[in-house]
């Protein structure tokens, strides 16, 4: 196939011929690698317009709704397959054997427990701390374990790392949340499936053991697939950055946890109930939506929008087919889910969301199911953490393991003072 290129000009003159390459599916890319020899940059804040890499990993078409991990749709993981399931097709690229499945299953189990020290090292936390604060810090802290596995370009030390951080992120997670509640840890029990022993170690207390439901094991299984892997969104970006530098997998996954953390990214769930919390009842979904729609009010709807879904997304279809199982399993009638669903209705028929195609994105039901699970919601967004692990270190992997991968290191539009001669105004 003859190559295609596109042709720079400025002024008239055409300056360089730019190759463009075609993926699998979704939009061509010029490549630009070798503008800067024009004495030109491309200026693209917030990459509206910009491909950072080539990937294998995950597909999302925004126009049509459509969000494929290695060629499988969400919707036939999240009903067909178990997030175990998921973490091995996005590591590895293709669904297990069944032999597959369970050495991979045996192999997360073998590493779920953590270092009895860091037990000492919660302690250094407030009782009231964030637990997005308290995973940050300590899954940051996990390279200070595993001087045997930080060589990022072995490849045995990445799979290991990989499988830890898979392993532990639940026991981790619910330690976060045990220490804020001032309950005493639970260790994990390896004969529970990775959800029932997420549940039972969050909820289980030496006083009485925990009866997990499986609608709940089953809900909380689909929440991680939800949330498993979307491309390069702020976080997986954060973490290919910082793993760009050579930094070890648990650094870089702690980078994740950071930048997830926003309301804008991953702290919409928790941002989302808060807001419905908020809005009370159905008679004040007009006014928070006027105040979304006023230009000069920095309040946005949470749980709506998103950057590429300019359509529904398609999480949020299934979120919400699970928001209703498990409201009517368990016979709760939550008075916020008459608030999501009113608010849902106005925001569809809005023209103001019509017009800018803003949807419900998963962080809009994620939190109604989270909360009818039983989850506090400070938990939420470090549930999101949890579940991204995955994808995190599958793209983290996946940039290491390409020939050439370079420091990323983004240039600039400088608008700041012009050269000038410095003398100090003062008295030392
Ligand atoms: C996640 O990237 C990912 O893949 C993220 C994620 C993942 O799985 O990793 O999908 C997870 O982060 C989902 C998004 C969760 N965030 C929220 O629900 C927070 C509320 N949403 C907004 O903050 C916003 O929609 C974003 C941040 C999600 C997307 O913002 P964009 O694409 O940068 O769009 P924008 O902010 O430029 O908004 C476009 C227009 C603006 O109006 P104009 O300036 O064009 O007049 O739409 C308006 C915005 O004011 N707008 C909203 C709105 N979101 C955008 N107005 C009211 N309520 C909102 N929620």
């Amino acid at each position: 196939m003859t190559e295609r290129h596109a042709t720079l000009s400025i002024d008239g003159n055409d300056l360089i011929e730019l190759p463009i390459s075609s993926g699998t599916a979704g939009h061509d890319v010029i490549d630009i690698s070798k503008l800067g020899s024009t004495g030109n940059f491309t200026f693209d804040p917030g990459f509206m317009a910009t491909a950072s890499c080539e990937s294998e990993i995950t597909y999302i078409d925004g126009a049509k709704g459509i969000l494929l991990h290695r060629g499988y749709p969400i919707d036939q993981l999240a009903n067909n397959a178990d997030y175990l399931e998921v973490c091995y097709i996005l590591l590895h690229g293709d669904k297990p054997s069944q032999a597959e499945y369970d050495e991979f299953v045996a192999l997360i189990k073998n590493h779920t427990m953590v270092h009895d020290q860091l037990f000492q090292f919660f302690k250094g936390f407030r009782r009231d701390a964030h637990p997005m604060a308290i995973l940050c810090g300590v899954v940051g802290a996990l390279s200070s374990f595993y001087h045997d596995s930080l060589d990022v370009n072995n490849p045995r030390h990445r799979d290991l790392s990989a499988i830890r951080l898979i392993s532990k992120m639940p026991t981790l997670a619910a330690m976060s949340y045990k220490y804020s509640v001032g309950q005493p840890f639970v260790y994990p029990k390896n004969d529970l499936s990775y959800s029932e022993n997420f549940l039972n170690m969050m909820f289980s207390v030496p006083a009485e053991d925990y009866k997990i439901s499986p609608t709940i094991a089953r809900a909380m299984d689909r929440i991680f697939t939800l949330h498993a892997d979307h491309e390069q969104n702020a976080s997986t970006s954060t973490v290919r950055l910082a793993g760009s530098s050579g930094a070890n997998p648990f650094a870089c996954i702690a980078a994740g946890i950071a930048s997830l953390w926003g309301p804008a990214h991953g702290g919409a769930n928790e941002a989302c109930l808060t807001m419905l919390e908020e809005i009370g009842s159905v008679d004040r979904i007009e006014e928070y939506v006027a105040k979304a729609k006023d230009k000069s009010d920095p309040f946005r709807l949470m749980g709506f929008g998103h950057r590429v879904y300019k359509n529904h997304d398609p999480r949020a279809t299934v979120m919400r087919e699970t928001c209703h199982e498990v409201l009517s399993e368990l016979k709760i009638d939550d008075p916020l889910l008459d608030v999501a669903m009113e608010l849902e209705r106005i925001a569809l028929e809005d023209p103001y969301f019509i017009e800018k195609k803003l949807y419900p994105n998963v962080d809009f039901y994620s939190g109604i199911v989270m909360r009818a699970m039983g989850i506090p919601v400070s938990m939420f967004t470090v549930i999101f953490a949890l579940s991204r692990t995955v994808g995190w270190i599958s793209h983290w992997k996946e940039m290491l393991g390409q020939p050439g991968h370079k420091i990323g290191r983004p240039r600039q539009l400088y608008t700041g003072a012009a050269a000038r001669d410095f003398e100090s105004n003062a008295k030392k």
